[in-house]
Order: C-alpha cells, then structure tokens, then sequence
C-alpha cells in the first residue's frame, strides 16, 4: 500500500517541467518527517549553549576531535568493529575526499582503475586531478579479480577506486570472498584501494567493508548524503593508520575548501551523539525497503537488479529496445532515468541499461507512478 503520511512536501521550486515530471535521475535520499522535527529541536538546544558560537569563529582541517570521534562511532557498527577517531578525517563530502586522495595518490599523469561503469562524477573529479581511468570488467559482485590483476600487472595503477556495496549503477554487491581476493591484489601490487561506501549505513546485512578486512591497503570514504542528508555535506574518511592520516592531513591543513562546515559538523556529530542518526538512517532504510519492494512487484518479470531496500535499481533492457529510445519514450511520459553510459568511466560498449533512482521523488506515490510508466513502456 502506497502511503505517504511519513514523508512530507517541501517548498522547493523546481523549474515548471521538472515540477510535473517524476525524476528518477539522482539518488537523493528520502526525506523522514523526522528529520525536520530533529532539526528544529537540536539547533534550538545549539541556540542555548551559550559556547555553541565559538565553534564557529573557525573550521579545523579534518574536523574536531569531537567531530572524529563521533565518526568512528558512527562506522564502528558498519566495520563491526572499533575504529581509533585518530583514524578519521572528517570532510565536506566524499567528492571532497576524493579529489583529495586522486591528488595525493594517484597524482598528475597517474592511472586510477575503477568500475567500468561508476559514480557519474570520477570522471570528472579524475580530469580536475590530471589522472587517467581505465575500467575494469564487472560481474554480479562487482570487480573481477582476474582483470584487477592483469591491469596491475600491465598498466601500473596507482589506486582502484570501488563501490562494494551496492555498487551505483548496478547495484552489485562483493562478496567477503571478493573483498578479500581483491585487497590480496591490491597489497601485492602496492596498489592503493579507494572504497566508497555511501549506502553501507543503509545495508546491514552487507558484507564488512574492505577497509575493515584490509585496513592496511585501502582508504576508506563514507558520505552522509545517503543515509542522513545530502545537503549536510559531511564524509567521514578513514586512513589505513593513525600516522598515515597525520600525514594525508599536513599538507592540506592550510587549504580549507575541503574542510567541513562547523555547523553541519556540529549536526552530525549530535545525532550520532544522541542516536538521532540512526533514528534517521533507519527511516530512510524503512522507506527505501517499501520502495524497492514496490518497483520489484510493479517490474516484475523485467531484468532488474535491486537487492532487498537498494535506493536504485539497474534495468536491463531487452535486445528489442535501445536504452536512448526507451529513455525518451519514458520522457514523453514524464518520467526521467539515466542511461547506461552516463556511468562509463572510459570508451569500453556499454550494456543496454538504465538506472532508475527510487529515492529522488518525495512521494511515494510518484514512485508507484512513475515506475508503473517503465513498466508499461518496456511491453508497449
Ligand atoms: C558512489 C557515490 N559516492 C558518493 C556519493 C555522494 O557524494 P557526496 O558525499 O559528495 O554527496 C554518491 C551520491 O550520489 C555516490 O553515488
């Protein structure tokens, strides 16, 4: 049943043609009634501290040691494990962090392997960084190792950058056997691994991250955009060691455009405080379950991948229709998707396939909707 009573309007104006179409483009999460409510309340209690100001007279490279600390509670229950805070660099989001670690380990002219079809933006972030991506073939759990090793036998990366867990666009999911095969290469080769892990939070049952396997190989980024907000702007980073983080962090101190916000900080590090984060990561994770349980019943019978609560699902399309036809059929009807090759990270043929984020609309019901029109334009 499509109800809506727990997830509200905002007042945002939308330019007049994406106001009527359903958008499934971005993943931006759900919105709990929660969130609002817990907002108000802590900036109230923030308004009373009569200390609370002096956080903001200045940002702190890699946030406070409060601030590091709450992230490591914040992915202990993710790494099933405790995470020392000396560990963690707070930033203003995994973009941020990213840039960063292309910078640092991969550097101008070097090669940084990645997913052959990846987060829409690494090209980008890896053209500011002046480094070259190569993709590697993927299967139903993400990387093959066989090719993660060939390419680190010919082509001397410097890094893998990788999704794990629910990997955006296919939604695949590595196995711990994987993850283990995949850090065994990586520590063999000298080869640094970038794990983003946005959805982690969000999938309990998923396998630990790499970076609680391998910590000694891999640098490990989880955003809040998924499972809180995104417009907190606020990732949590984890160094392979107390000292490799002093030493990631020295020569950026004095840059700030990649510190994160004292205020937001602030927010995040209360709601991790306060449980309030995990109240919020649980509705989220509550709402995506019934949305993609939704668009699996409405879809089914389609190629569709999408495990259990996926944010996105991954529609393989028959031989019979071109995923640029199927896209503009689907926005005549007013419903946007993205095709395959907006994730490719290089020239290599992409699968006939969209992704279509369930999260992005506020209302379910435009979910139901919308994903009814996919189903409808994939018979007719
Ligand atoms: C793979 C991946 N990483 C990270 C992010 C979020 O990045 P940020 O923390 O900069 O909002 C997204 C958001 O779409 C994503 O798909």
């Amino acid at each position: 049943m499509v109800n809506s009573m727990t997830f509200r309007k905002t007042a945002v104006s939308s330019p007049p043609d994406a106001e009527t179409a359903i958008d499934f483009t971005r993943s931006i999460p759900p919105f709990p009634a929660l969130l609002p409510e817990q907002l108000g309340r802590t900036l109230t209690e923030f308004a009373q501290d009569p200390q609370f100001a002096m956080s903001l007279r200045t940002g702190l490279p890699g946030g406070s040691a409060r601030d590091r600390k709450a992230g490591a509670q914040w992915l202990s229950s993710r790494f099933r494990e405790e995470i020392a805070a000396e560990r963690v660099v707070v930033t203003n989001g995994t973009q941020g962090a990213l840039l960063l670690l292309l910078e640092q380990f991969v550097g101008p002219g070097g090669l940084l392997l990645a997913e052959e079809l990846s987060y829409a933006v690494l090209q980008s972030l890896a053209e500011r960084a002046h480094v070259k991506v190569k993709g590697l073939p993927l299967d139903a759990e993400g990387i093959l190792p066989e090719a993660f090793e060939h390419a680190c036998r010919t082509d001397r990366p410097r890094a893998l950058y990788c999704n794990p867990t629910v990997h955006n666009p296919t939604t695949a999911i590595m196995s711990e056997t994987r993850r283990l095969e995949i850090a065994a290469i990586a520590r063999h080769f000298g080869v640094w691994l970038i794990e983003d892990d946005p959805l982690g939070r969000l999938h309990p049952d998923a396998p630990r991250p790499i970076a609680a396997i391998a910590p000694d190989v891999t640098w490990y980024i989880m955003g809040v955009t998924k499972c809180l907000a995104h417009g907190l702007r606020v990732a949590y980073l984890v160094a392979p060691s107390p000292a490799s983080c002093r030493d990631f962090v020295e020569p950026i101190r004095r840059l700030s455009h990649w510190f994160p916000a004292p205020m937001s900080t602030a927010v995040a590090t209360h709601w991790i405080e306060t449980g309030t984060a995990e109240q919020i990561c649980s509705a989220i994770r509550e709402e995506a379950i019934i949305r993609q349980t939704l668009a699996a019943e409405i879809l089914a019978g389609a190629d569709i991948a999408s495990p259990r609560g996926a944010m996105h699902l991954w529609l393989r399309l028959p031989d019979r229709i071109g995923r640029h036809d199927f896209a503009a059929r689907l926005e005549q009807r007013g419903v946007l998707v993205r095709t395959s090759e907006l994730f490719a990270v290089d020239e290599r043929p992409c699968p006939s396939a969209v992704r279509i984020s369930l999260s992005s609309p506020l209302q379910r019901e435009d979910v139901a909707r919308g994903v009814a029109i996919v189903g409808a334009a994939l018979t007719g």
